[in-house]
């Protein structure tokens, strides 16, 4: 038997720059070409944010579209919790300024890096905040500015990322067997070496040699990351599930982190569902990190993918390593 959700995400928003970027780009400059990257990856274009266009701007948007949803007041916030690696300054936390611009005087706010995953671990600190009574109105984001830490020289790298911002108003469960029916996260930092930004934190602040060395873009071992996240993801579908409660055959639809269509179809293979009920839609924006969960489930609310009762199983996983599953009664 399924247990009693504690919290529900009772309203979603997105948002993502106007600017698309298609695969054709990269072909003037770098040794790549369009069938290379969508043959590897799945990736046709992505969306990325203007110089001026900042991350809590993006987050502004999307937290307006999930307010309407929940039908909500920016006022009637108690917490803000951001998941991102790609903060608009080190100091403060981008959630500090998005609660400044939306005007939420009672809303404590905060930033999580948990790469990826940003936005389930997210998720899963409203899910607590509720539980223990300290809130009842949480906006849970996840949301990146990708394109400011990618070397656009690195093609191994280069042709991936993407940005975006994803929003959640997340309140206590309505009592009707909706809502978050389980969390599990994760964390392997031993392997943290294969995803990482080496210069320009505290270890190795910015200077004219992090620069030079272009240390303060994201490395990555592509093939090792691919491993890693095919395992990892299926068994964090498996334990989800377990603790939902809950067999793969009763899943409406699978919303992986939109990585690589590879990783996808062997994570769905894994968790034994067919590909005709898991969402794919990192054609159009590329990996956007702790966005890519909920631009994916925005799409599938706009296509009725997801009705009222809808079973879903999330799964992530990303630099760390660290990764998320849950599975939402929606
Ligand atoms: N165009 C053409 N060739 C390329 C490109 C490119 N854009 N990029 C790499 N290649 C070459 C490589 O140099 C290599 O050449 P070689 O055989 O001569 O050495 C060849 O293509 C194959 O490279 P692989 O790395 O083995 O290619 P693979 O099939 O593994 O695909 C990819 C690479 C797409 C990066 C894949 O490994 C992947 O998706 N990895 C996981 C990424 C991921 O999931 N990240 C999640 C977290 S992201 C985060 O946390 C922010």
């Amino acid at each position: 038997m399924s247990p009693k959700p504690i919290a529900a995400i009772t309203g979603l928003g997105t948002a993502v720059p106007p600017r698309i970027v298609p695969n054709s780009e990269f072909e003037k400059y770098l040794e790549t070409s369009d069938q290379w990257i969508v043959e590897r990856t799945g990736i046709r274009e992505r969306r990325i944010a203007a110089p001026d266009q900042t991350l809590a701007s993006l987050c502004h948007e999307a937290s307006l579209g999930a307010l309407a949803m929940a039908g909500l007041s920016a006022e009637q916030l108690d917490a803000i919790v951001l998941g991102t690696v790609t903060p608009d300054r080190r100091l403060p936390a981008t959630a500090c300024d998005l609660q400044a611009i939306l005007g939420a005087k009672r809303a404590a706010a905060f930033d999580i890096a948990a790469a990826c995953p940003g936005w389930i671990f997210s998720l899963a600190v409203a899910e607590g905040l509720i539980a223990s009574g300290r809130a009842a109105n949480v906006l849970a984001i996840g949301a990146e500015k990708l394109s400011t830490v990618t070397d656009w020289n690195d093609r191994s790298t280069a042709v991936l990322f993407g940005d975006g911002a994803g929003a959640s108003i997340v309140q206590p469960a309505p009592g009707d067997g909706r809502g978050i029916l389980s969390i599990i996260l994760g964390t392997d930092g031993k392997l943290a070496d294969l995803l990482y930004i080496k210069g320009g934190g505290s270890a190795e602040p910015i200077s004219a040699k992090v620069v030079e060395e272009r240390s303060h873009f994201i490395r990555m071992a592509g093939r090792e990351v691919f491993k890693a996240a095919v395992h990892t993801m299926a068994r964090a579908c498996a334990q989800a599930l377990a603790k939902a409660g809950v067999t793969s055959e009763e899943i409406d639809l699978l919303i992986p982190h939109q990585a690589n269509l590879r990783i996808i179809e062997a994570t769905a293979k894994h968790a034994q569902v067919p590909m005709s009920k898991v969402m794919v839609n990192l054609d159009r924006y590329g990996n956007t990190s702790a966005a890519s969960i909920q631009l994916a489930i925005g799409q599938a609310l706009e296509e009725g993918r997801i009705q009222r009762g809808s079973l879903l199983l999330l799964v992530t996983f990303g630099a760390g390593f660290t990764w998320g599953s849950a599975v939402v009664r929606w």
